[in-house]
């Protein structure tokens, strides 16, 4: 059984993907800092995989420690999820964001060329676009960096398609999530971000829980069906589930490829809104602001070439997005733990 090392594995795509990853048959071990995440996942992913996880607490940036473990354990391919990923933080730490994005991608890929394993799957962002010239977005489409969030992922993918270059026995994925949403259907694991939320959903779902008193709209005057901003909003289960088929394909030898995790359809803010009151059957008390810098009106994805090559395509639609989010924030109101238990971890 292959095993692949899944960095970031305590976060919110990287526990969904765990648990994909092990009903899908792949031996997985998981490493974090907890930078953004919290151990008290850990027992919920031993209950959904029905195994002790194997894990180990690491910084990818700290490489001697990473590739001590990668050795050590016999990795066979990775997926590599740990990085920042705040696009208002990284405009005020720009620095961090390259040291930390690029240089932990850099301390991967050398490990994993010690130990003899080139197979890699790495998480991009539909962020490379930038402002779309035209919907939906093709992989092919123009790609430029708005901030240094989204020049960390847009060279993240050019040095490793250089490194591919240079040494063809490299097999990587791109992998370009949308807007990933919603949580696993046991409401153990789910989004739980430090602080105020910067995206609508956890936004929203806090609104529902009670945790926030209302949704501020940013601008209801874009070219839109109703003037909010509209989005491809993938269930995160959906997007777990495409890093096992970008795995597979790289197993199978099929080579090299970037594609678009998406759904193929974008949603405003107020039918998001909308779907999450009829799913948790809260009123979200919202009013309407100005435009937040930085924003485009719509951007959705051209998902046919992931359904082409990986033959994968996302299968749960916005109800479904919004119920299991608000399962998971209704049993998890506070989210996976209070700030005191996460200060005594660290
Ligand atoms: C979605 C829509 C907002 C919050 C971001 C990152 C991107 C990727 C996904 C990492 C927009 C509106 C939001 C709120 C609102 N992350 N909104 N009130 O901006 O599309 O993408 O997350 O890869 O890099 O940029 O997602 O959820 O922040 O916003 O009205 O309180 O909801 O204006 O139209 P976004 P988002």
């Amino acid at each position: 059984m292959p095993l692949v090392l899944l960095t970031g594995a305590t976060g919110y795509i990287g526990s969904h993907t765990w648990v994909a990853l092990c009903a899908a048959g792949f031996d997985v071990l998981g490493v974090d800092n907890f930078a953004n995440s919290s151990p008290a996942v850990l027992p919920r992913i031993a209950h959904l995989i029905g195994r002790t996880p194997r894990f180990e607490h690491i910084d990818v940036n700290d490489s001697g420690a990473l590739a001590a473990t990668v050795a050590r354990h016999g990795v066979d391919a990775a997926v590599h999820f740990a990085a920042h990923k705040a696009v208002g933080e990284s405009m005020q730490k720009p620095l961090a964001y390259f040291r930390n994005n690029l240089g932990g991608l850099v301390s991967l890929a050398e490990a994993l060329q010690a130990n003899g394993s080139r197979r890699l799957v790495f998480s991009s962002s539909a962020t490379v676009y930038g402002s779309p010239k035209s919907l939906p977005i093709r992989e092919d489409a123009e790609l430029s960096a708005t901030n240094p969030y989204g020049l960390s992922k847009l060279h993240g993918e050019q040095l490793l398609r250089e490194l591919e270059r240079c040494d063809p026995a490299w097999q990587v994925a791109c992998l370009r999530y949308f807007n990933p949403v919603g949580a696993h259907e046991s409401g153990l694991i789910g989004e739980d971000p430090r602080g105020v939320p910067n995206n609508l959903m956890p936004y929203v779902a806090q609104v529902a829980v009670g945790r926030r008193a209302e949704l501020q709209v940013h601008g209801s005057d874009y070219d839109t069906v109703d003037g909010t901003g509209v989005r491809d909003y993938i269930h995160v289960m959906d997007l777990a589930e495409g890093h096992v088929a970008a795995l597979r394909h790289l197993f199978d030898g099929a080579g090299s490829l970037t594609a678009n995790l998406g759904t193929g359809r974008g949603h405003s803010v107020l039918e998001v809104l909308r779907a999450y009151e009829r799913a948790s059957g809260r009123r979200i008390a919202h009013h309407v602001g100005p435009r937040r810098p930085g924003d485009v009106a719509a951007c959705y994805a051209d998902a046919e070439l992931a359904r082409q090559r990986l033959g994968w395509q996302a299968r749960r639609d916005l109800d479904a997005m919004c119920a299991d989010s608000w399962r998971w924030q209704s049993m998890n109101p506070q989210g996976f733990e209070t700030t005191q238990q996460a200060e005594a971890v660290r």
